[in-house]
């Protein structure tokens, strides 16, 4: 396969975990041509810009998370994007049951990235409220992720 230029990271809310992710991985790859956009499998938050604590968080790292908007993970997306990079087991199995079918595209956990780190999933801020944490898998991972392509 040839390395996948178009990379969606995918969480619950598209508020804290998967604009982190994108955000990161924007800006530890400025200059490559990838294109990066982030889903939730919710629809509770398709509007909003990232949750404060986790901009908040990200800014004081140097990534400006506040254009961002959610929007809901949708089937099409197996079809706009070449790897698809989801944060936990759940993500996985919500946006596998949406794949069309005959549609071969990766779907990742983004901790696959980091085998180092033994973390299986990017736990959850909104609920660990360890927004430092999170982010620091997250850059684990992101360097793993742009390092594989
Ligand atoms: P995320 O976190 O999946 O990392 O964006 C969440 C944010 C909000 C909710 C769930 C997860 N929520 O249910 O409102």
């Amino acid at each position: 396969m040839t390395s996948p230029r178009r990379i969606l990271f995918v969480c619950l809310g598209n508020i804290c975990r998967s604009p982190a992710a994108e955000g990161v991985t924007r800006a530890m790859a400025e200059g490559r041509g990838l294109t990066l956009d982030s889903a939730g499998t919710g629809g509770w938050h398709v509007g909003e810009p990232p949750y404060g604590p986790m901009q908040q968080a990200a800014a004081r790292r140097g990534y400006d998370l506040s254009v961002l908007r959610a929007r809901q993970f949708v089937p099409g997306d197996f079809l706009q994007f070449d790897l698809i990079v989801v944060m936990d087991a759940d993500n996985r199995r919500e946006v596998e049951r949406q794949r069309p079918e005959g549609n071969h595209v990766p779907v990742r956990l983004m901790t696959e990235f980091a085998p180092e780190t033994g973390a299986r999933a990017v736990p959850d801020p909104y609920y660990t409220r360890d927004f430092d944490g999170a982010l620091d898998l997250v850059e684990t991972c992101a360097r793993g992720l742009i390092a594989s392509l």
